[in-house]
C-alpha cells in the first residue's frame, strides 16, 4: 500500500464518522491521527485519539515520553494540522483553518506554557514587563495592562518578582511569571507542556498550584501536559495517553460522609473509545493469562472478558448456578456479543 492511499483511507475513515460526539464540549478530539513521515519511515504519532473538555475543567494528560503529549499539544495550540480526524476549540476548527484565522486562534483564544522557561518569557524584560507585552501587541492602552499584569503575577503569587529579569528569579518563578505572560489577552483555554519539566518536586508543586489557582478564580480551561504521574494530585481528572490513544483516566471527587467530614476519592476508569475499544491494563492481562481471543459476555449491569480456555464441563453446577470463575457457555444463545465486522463503526475495518 502507498502513503497516499493509506492518508486517503484515513481521511476517507474519518469522515464517515459524522454525529455528534462532543456538541458542548470546549475541546473535541475526534479520531485524531498524526502521521509523521521521515526518510521514508512513518512514525503515528496519534492514532486515533479521542478527547473531550468541558469548559472549565482542569485536565492533566500524562503518558510516557514518546506516547503523542506533544504532538497533540501542538495540534490543539494551532502549530500543526492533524492527518485526519476531527478537531474543534470553542468555534474554532483546527482542521480547516485558514492561516489568518490559524493567527487569531493563537492570539484570542488560547494561551500556552512550553517546558523551557526561555520559550516563554523574554530575558532582557522584568516579569510585569513580559505580562504587559502580549497586551501592547493588543493594542491595551499603558494604564490598563499596568494593572493587569501586576493582579496576574498576584494570582500567581509572584507579584514580589514584578520588577525582577527572568535571570534573578528561580525556575518556578520563571513558570509562574510565564503563566502570567499566558494569561496576558484572557485566552479562553491554557495549554501547558510539561511545565515542571525542568523542576524539582517542591518547586513543581508551586507551578501546579498556580495552574489550579488559575482555573478556580479565573475560570480558565486548562490542559497541561506532563510525564510526572503525581501530578494527580493537583487535578480533577487525568487522562493517560498510551501509544497515540487516550487509555485511562483518574477522576478525584470530593465525597462528603454522613458526619460532614469530607474526603477526595480517586477512581480509575478505563477509556472506551468512539469503536468500541478499550485497553486492558497489563497487569490484568497478565493475571488471567489474556492473550489473543478473548470471550466477551453481556451480563444485566456489565460486560465481563474472558480467557480464551476450553469450557469446562457443566458437570455439577446447573447452567443457573455458573460460578464465578467459568465463562458463559458459548452456545448461540450465549453469543450475546455480535461477530466481528458486524458493527457499523467496525465495519470496513
Ligand atoms: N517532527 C517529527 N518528525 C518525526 N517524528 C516525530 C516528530 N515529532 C514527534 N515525532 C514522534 O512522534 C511520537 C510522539 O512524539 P511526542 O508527541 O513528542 O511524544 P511525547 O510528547 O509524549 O513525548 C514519537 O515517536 C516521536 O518520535
Ligand atoms: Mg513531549
Amino acid at each position: 500500500m502507498t502513503v497516499t492511499e493509506s492518508l486517503g483511507a484515513l481521511e476517507e475513515r474519518a469522515r464517515r464518522r459524522t454525529g455528534t460526539f462532543g456538541d458542548g464540549a470546549l475541546i473535541v478530539c475526534d479520531s485524531l491521527v498524526r502521521i509523521y513521515q521521515s526518510e521514508g519511515v512513518e512514525v503515528q504519532a496519534l492514532q486515533g485519539l479521542d478527547l473531550l473538555v468541558e469548559s472549565g475543567e482542569l485536565v492533566a494528560i500524562v503518558g510516557a515520553s514518546g506516547s503523542g503529549k506533544s504532538t497533540l499539544l501542538a495540534v490543539l495550540s494551532g502549530l500543526d494540522v492533524p492527518t485526519a480526524g476531527r478537531v474543534r476549540v470553542g468555534p474554532w476548527d483546527l482542521m480547516s483553518m485558514t492561516a489568518r484565522q490559524r493567527v487569531d486562534y493563537r492570539r484570542s483564544m488560547v494561551g500556552f506554557v512550553w517546558q523551557q522557561t526561555a520559550r516563554n518569557i523574554v530575558p532582557y524584560l522584568t516579569s510585569a514587563e513580559n505580562v504587559a507585552f502580549p497586551m501592547a501587541l493588543a493594542g491595551m492602552p499603558r494604564r490598563a495592562r499596568e494593572k493587569r499584569a501586576a493582579e496576574l503575577l498576584d494570582v500567581l503569587g509572584v507579584g514580589y518578582c514584578a520588577d525582577r529579569r527572568p535571570a534573578q528569579m528561580s525556575g518556578g518563578e520563571q513558570q509562574r511569571v510565564a503563566i502570567a505572560v499566558a494569561l496576558a489577552n484572557s485566552p479562553e483555554v491554557l495549554f501547558a507542556d510539561e511545565p515542571t519539566g525542568e523542576l524539582d518536586t517542591a518547586t513543581s508543586h508551586d507551578v501546579l498550584e498556580g495552574l489550579r489557582t488559575v482555573n478556580r478564580e479565573l475560570g480558565t480551561t486548562v490542559v497541561v501536559v506532563t510525564h510526572d504521574a503525581g501530578v494527580s494530585e493537583h487535578v480533577q481528572r487525568t487522562v493517560a495517553i498510551r501509544d497515540g490513544r487516550t487509555s485511562s483516566e483518574v477522576v478525584r471527587r470530593t465525597h462528603t460522609a454522613e458526619d460532614g467530614t469530607e474526603s477526595v476519592v480517586a477512581e480509575e476508569y478505563a477509556v472506551l473509545d468512539r469503536a468500541g475499544r478499550v485497553q486492558l491494563p497489563r497487569e490484568y492481562r497478565q493475571t488471567l493469562d489474556l492473550v489473543g481471543r478473548v470471550r466477551l459476555a453481556l451480563e444485566s449491569s456489565h460486560v465481563s472478558v474472558w480467557p480464551d480456555r476450553p469450557t469446562p464441563p457443566r458437570g455439577p453446577h446447573g447452567p443457573q448456578t455458573r460460578p464465578h470463575d467459568e465463562p458463559p457457555a458459548h452456545t448461540g444463545r450465549h453469543a450475546a456479543v455480535p461477530a466481528p465486522g458486524t458493527t457499523d463503526e467496525e465495519a470496513g475495518r
